[in-house]
C-alpha cells in the first residue's frame, strides 16, 4: 500500500514473472496492475487487478480499510488485467456496488456469465457519484483501448483516474531505466491504433485541473512527469514524431543487408542527419514500432525470402500498418540474391496508411553491395537530408 494522498491509496500489485504481457509484449522488468482506493465518507476502489493477484488485492486493500468495507467498485476497464479480481472482490464485499457504463455491463456478463450476482450502478458521461468531500465525475474514453474504457475524475485531489492511458510497461518495485520508453513502448505497443480516440479524450480533459494522474499500469504521475507524459501523449495522439532524423530498421540473414545499412547510416551521419539503427530480427519487436514513431523518416531494409518479405520486416511492417503509421517519409532498401522483389511488397503493406511519402526509387541489392548499389544508397541518403 502506498499513500498516493491523505486519503487517496494505492493498493495495485506487482507481476514480476510476467514474461509477455497480452500474450506478445515482452516485459523483462514484469508489469503492475495498479488498483487505487479513495476513503471518504463512502468508499471507492478504482479497478481490480488480473486474477492469480486477488488475494493479495485484496489483502492490501484490507489494510488500507481495517474494518471498514468498500461501498463501490468502479470498474473503467474490463479487460481481465483489471476485471479478472471482480468475482474475489464480491464474494468477500457483496454489498458494494460495482461502478460501469452500460458497455462495461454488457462485457461483464460475457465474461462472468449473465446474470452474475453484482449490485450495479450504471453511469453515463459526465455523471458524478459524490463519496463525501470527493466527488467523481465519469468521462467516458471508448477505444483507449476498449470501448466500454471510462476516465474518473475527482475534482476534490485534481486527479485524473485514466484507465490504461498513460500507463507503462514494468512493476513498480523495479526501478526502470527511463519510464519514458516503456511508456512510448506500451503506447505504440497498446493504444497507437486508437490515436484519433486518445486526441479526442485528452481535448476532454484538457480543461480539467490536473496534479496527478493515475493510470492502471506504471508510476502515478505528478510534477515534471505530469508535465512530460501530456507532452508526449498529445505527440503521440497525433502521430506527430518525436525527434528529427532517420531511423533505419534492418533484417538481415548473412550480414549483406546489414552492410548495406550501416553503409547508409554512415552517410546520413556525414550529412549530419540524427540517425538510429534497430535490428528487426534480434531487437524487440515494441521498441522498434515505438521507435518508428519517434522519427519522421524510416527506411526498411530486408530479404527477398521464398518470393515475400522476410518475416522479420513483414511482422514489423503489419504492426505499422495496424497502428496508422501516418505522417512520415518511408524509404526501402531490398536484397535478394537472383530475385529481390520485396520493396514492392513493403511498399503494398503500407499502402492503406494515411499521408505517408514514399521515396520512389528502392535502393535494390543482388547479394552484396557493389558499386551500383552503393551509389543508390548515396543517393537515398541525400534525399533522406533534404527537408
Ligand atoms: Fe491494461 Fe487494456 O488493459
Amino acid at each position: 500500500m502506498i499513500k498516493i494522498t491523505e486519503d487517496i491509496f494505492y493498493i495495485g500489485v506487482d507481476d514480476e514473472k510476467l514474461d509477455l504481457f497480452e500474450g506478445q509484449f515482452a516485459v523483462p522488468d514484469g508489469m503492475a496492475y495498479n488498483s487505487y482506493v479513495i476513503v471518504d465518507d463512502k468508499i471507492a476502489v478504482i479497478d481490480s487487478v488480473e486474477a492469480n493477484f486477488g488475494e493479495e488485492w485484496l489483502n492490501k486493500t484490507a489494510e488500507v480499510l481495517g474494518d471498514r468495507k468498500p461501498d463501490y467498485l468502479i470498474v473503467q476497464h474490463m479487460e481481465p488485467d483489471h476485471s479478472g479480481s471482480i468475482e474475489q472482490f464480491l464474494k468477500k464485499y457483496p454489498d458494494a456496488q460495482v461502478v460501469g457504463n452500460q458497455k462495461t455491463f454488457v462485457m461483464l456478463g460475457e465474461y462472468f456469465g449473465e446474470g452474475f450476482p453484482a449490485n450495479r450502478l450504471t453511469v453515463k458521461e459526465g455523471e458524478t457519484l459524490t463519496l463525501g468531500k470527493h466527488s467523481l465525475r465519469f468521462i467516458l474514453a471508448p477505444m483507449v483501448h476498449w470501448p466500454e474504457v471510462m476516465f474518473t475524475y475527482d475534482s476534490a485531489s485534481r486527479t485524473l483516474f485514466s484507465a490504461d492511458a498513460f500507463g507503462a510497461f514494468g512493476a513498480l518495485s523495479k526501478r526502470i531505466a527511463n519510464v519514458a520508453d516503456e511508456a512510448r513502448r506500451y503506447y505504440f505497443g497498446i493504444v497507437g491504433k486508437y490515436g484519433a480516440q486518445v486526441k479526442g479524450v485528452l481535448l476532454k480533459t484538457g480543461s480539467l485541473d490536473i496534479d496527478r494522474i493515475c493510470p492502471l499500469h506504471g508510476p502515478h504521475l505528478e510534477g515534471k512527469m505530469l508535465a512530460n507524459a501530456v507532452h508526449y501523449y498529445k505527440k503521440w495522439a497525433a502521430y506527430t514524431p518525436e525527434t528529427d532524423g532517420v531511423l533505419i530498421a534492418c533484417s538481415s540473414i548473412y550480414g549483406h543487408t546489414a552492410q548495406a545499412a550501416r553503409y547508409l547510416e554512415e552517410k546520413l551521419r556525414e550529412k549530419g542527419v540524427n540517425v538510429m539503427s534497430v535490428d528487426l530480427i534480434r531487437d524487440d519487436w515494441a521498441e522498434c514500432i515505438a521507435q518508428a514513431f519517434r522519427f519522421p523518416k524510416l527506411v526498411v531494409a530486408a530479404t527477398t525470402y521464398n518470393g515475400e518479405i522476410f518475416p522479420a520486416a513483414r511482422n514489423f511492417l503489419t504492426g505499422l500498418a495496424e497502428r496508422n503509421y501516418s505522417w512520415r517519409t518511408v524509404a526501402f532498401m531490398e536484397n535478394g540474391s537472383w530475385a529481390p522483389v520485396c520493396a514492392k511488397q513493403m511498399r503494398a503493406k503500407l499502402e492503406g496508411c494515411k499521408n505517408l511519402i514514399f521515396i520512389e526509387e528502392a535502393v535494390k541489392i543482388r547479394a552484396a553491395m557493389n558499386a551500383e548499389s552503393a551509389a543508390m544508397i548515396e543517393k537515398l541518403a541525400e534525399e533522406l537530408a533534404k527537408n
